[in-house]
């Protein structure tokens, strides 16, 4: 089968587009025809590669996925052939103290599909049964491919770490960014008032038709925070979702209002930052910490997707082969939504 493979970790050069061995799967796995696999900044990570981060080489990316089932193993009871499905990507042990209290993103043993085990980039993956889950019949492939790891990781940000409320006020970083896009999708469907910002005024524009109430071109005005307290009256916002890190972090301490929540998922920009601590006391505020989703956080985030009938905003859809063009796009921060590599039709 034919697979986006890399050899070693570093730029997009690396990245090829080859022959590799079908996948073998386990009696609790399935194997999945993929049809279509949305891209994410981890592939890039991964990519890269990150101090910590040993990967075994060859190494397929990709984390996100929707096909159909080809093959289960004996024990699989809750999938069979030919169902269409997507995947979720996390990979968590079962057993730990974490997850016996169902918070399966702590798992000691966390892993991601694509990361700490071969991904989705491919004509076939195999993965856990558990982790394969009915293709929602209003999405198809291309949109049902490109949204797992976004909306997962935005709906615990907001909802279950954010504890979000109707009416309350959201600002989110980077409009550009996949989880970026999801998160205003996902407040505004809880009722919250969302100011986004960009670099672009052409992204701020398509945030504006997707939902967002206001917005900030952080290239163009010198001072976000003040924006931010200019458009809330001097109070600052409820939340700010924030996936950009050492760029953003400052700008989060003077936006957010007294008694508010920082919520940081990603450091695009970088992991180092200063702290304001006098801020953070003075203001009382919340700093939380949030990485994809637990298997309740799923469970909601496909209700809430499936009854509201959300779909992601699609950026392009670019074939597998051309891997080095849609991850170039993203590296590059040109995509407004979810890059989708089709893979099979
Ligand atoms: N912890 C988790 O579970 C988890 C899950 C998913 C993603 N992540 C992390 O979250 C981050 C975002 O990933 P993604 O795939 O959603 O995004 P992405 O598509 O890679 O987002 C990149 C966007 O970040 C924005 N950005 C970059 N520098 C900025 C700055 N100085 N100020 C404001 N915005 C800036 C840009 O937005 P504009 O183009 O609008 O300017 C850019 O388009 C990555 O670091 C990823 O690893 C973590
Ligand atoms: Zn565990």
């Amino acid at each position: 089968m034919r697979a986006v493979v890399i050899q070693e970790h570093g730029g997009l050069d690396l990245l090829r587009f080859e022959e590799v061995p079908e996948p073998k799967f386990t009696e609790d796995e399935v194997i999945l025809k993929v049809y279509s696999a949305g891209l994410n900044h981890l592939d890039i990570w991964v990519r890269k590669g990150r101090s910590g981060l040993k990967i075994a080489m060859p190494h397929i990316l990709g984390s996100d996925a929707a096909g159909v089932v080809t093959a289960i193993g004996v024990n699989v009871k809750n999938i069979n052939m030919g169902d269409k499905v997507i995947l979720n990507p996390c990979l968590s042990c079962g057993s730990c103290e974490y997850c016996n209290r169902g918070e399966q993103s702590e798992c000691i043993s966390f892993g991601i599909v694509g990361m700490t085990r071969q991904g989705t980039f491919a004509e076939k993956v195999a993965v856990p049964a558990r982790n394969v889950f009915p293709k929602p019949s209003h999405l198809n492939f291309d949109e049902a491919g490109a949204f797992v790891l976004s909306y997962l990781t935005a709906w615990r940000m907001l909802m279950t770490r954010g504890q979000l409320k109707p009416g309350q006020t959201v600002l989110i970083h980077g409009i550009g960014g996949g989880v970026a896009l999801c998160a205003l999708q996902l407040a505004k469907l809880a009722g919250a008032e969302v100011i986004v910002t960009s670099s672009s005024d052409e992204k701020l524009d398509c945030a504006g038709k997707v939902g967002a109430d206001r917005t900030i071109n952080y290239g163009k005005v010198n001072d976000v925070a003040q924006s931010v307290r200019d458009i809330t009256s001097g109070r600052g916002v409820d939340v700010v979702i924030d996936t950009v890190g050492t760029a953003t972090w400052p700008i989060d301490f003077s936006a957010v209002r007294r008694g508010g929540k920082i919520i940081l998922c990603g450091v695009t920009s970088g992991p180092q930052a200063p702290t304001n601590l006098q801020m953070l006391y003075w203001n009382q505020l919340t700093i939380l910490g949030s990485t994809m989703g637990s298997d309740k956080d799923l469970r909601q985030m496909l209700k809430a997707v499936t009854a509201a009938k959300l779909k992601p905003v699609i950026d392009s859809v670019i074939s597998l082969e051309n891997i080095r063009d849609a991850m170039g796009r993203m590296e590059e921060g040109k995509q407004f939504g979810k890059l989708v590599l089709k893979v099979s039709e």
